[in-house]
């Protein structure tokens, strides 16, 4: 007979979300990562009835997230995915670099299972945290036919890992999909999907198996008033494999920092331009550095370091 696939796998790996502070009235002064994964299942009684199973992977504050503990959520959550009994999985993170991790996972996994990422604005001990329902809805859409690929659950509305960035500092609904539609809302446990899974080639894990330290270094540099391009050369000094250039508006960039940026080019950095704009894309147009698209620059720094880890020998 066969099982059917009805598990959810959660994986732990800090964040708000796990978040204790010495008062239910501290909202900011708490501290990240401090309770396990089955602390957070143990809060929301109404998960009780799913056929879940959960794992801590790290326990982190996501400011300090790291390739090594990509490297061993990527392993996991592919030797989850592929078990038959498993429908999808939830990772619990740290809202500050959720969509960083999101991107790595749907760009070396692209699943077609759904790995679905939540988090919290509020610490656990907060007087009404917001990571229990997230929680739940999360596992709501890990758990839903049809469901697939890398999103985000997140105050009742689930992101797709491309176009997904944090936009809020501090307000409860402080996550957008901002260059396109939503992936689907969460109501009452139910989901109703508004627009599409994410969907791509996966570059897989054997793309990203080379220790931290033999991975290429990408910075990424801001253009504003007064840019004068010194950033690009104290980089280049201490070594660089890659820059992104936040530019303005449509990855304009000052003369200054456009005249440094090419030198590195010719230097041998690969340079790329992306936008500090909030949302949109950068139109690539003859004669100015290559655009990153629609990516953020976080992300388009993820997309470089991947693009270089496949044409560098190890
Ligand atoms: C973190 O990103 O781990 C801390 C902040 C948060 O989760 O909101």
């Amino acid at each position: 007979m066969q099982t059917p696939a009805d598990l959810v796998v959660i994986l732990g790996t800090g964040g708000t979300i796990a978040g204790t502070a010495a008062s239910a009235s501290d909202g900011v002064g708490y501290t990240a990562g401090q309770l396990r994964v089955q602390d957070l299942l143990a809060a929301v009684p109404a998960l009780s009835s799913q056929r879940l199973e959960a794992h801590q992977l790290a326990q982190l504050d996501s400011k300090d997230m790291d390739v090594a503990t990509w490297q061993r959520l990527a392993a996991e959550v592919a030797a989850h995915l592929a078990r038959p009994e498993v429908a999808g999985i939830v990772v619990t993170h740290g809202t500050d670099t959720v969509e960083e991790t999101a991107y790595f996972l749907h760009r070396v996994l692209a699943p077609s299972k759904p790995v679905v990422l939540t988090a919290a604005m509020r610490p656990a001990t907060a007087l009404a945290p917001d990571g229990p329902q997230n929680l739940f809805d999360a596992v709501q859409v890990a758990a839903a036919p049809g469901a697939k690929g890398v999103v985000l659950a997140f105050a009742g509305r689930v992101h797709d890992a491309v176009q997904v960035r944090k936009v809020h500092s501090y307000r409860v609904d402080a996550f957008e999909s901002v260059d396109g539609a939503l992936v689907a809302r969460v109501e009452e446990g139910r989901l109703r999907v508004v627009g599409r899974w994410p969907a791509g080639e996966a570059l897989g894990l054997e793309r990203v198996t080379r220790p931290a330290v033999q991975w290429p270094r990408v910075e990424i540099v801001m253009n504003h008033a007064g840019a004068d391009g010194a950033i690009v050369r104290a980089l280049q000094a201490v070594g660089v494999d890659g820059l992104i250039a936040a530019g303005t508006g449509n990855g304009t960039l000052s003369r200054a920092l456009d005249a440094a940026l090419r030198e590195a080019e010719a230097a041998g950095v690969r340079v790329w331009r992306s936008t500090r704009c909030d949302a949109g894309p950068v139109m690539a147009l003859p004669g100015l550095l290559p655009s990153a698209g629609a990516l953020s620059p976080v992300k388009a720094r993820i997309e470089m370091i991947l693009s270089l880890l496949g044409s560098t020998s190890s």
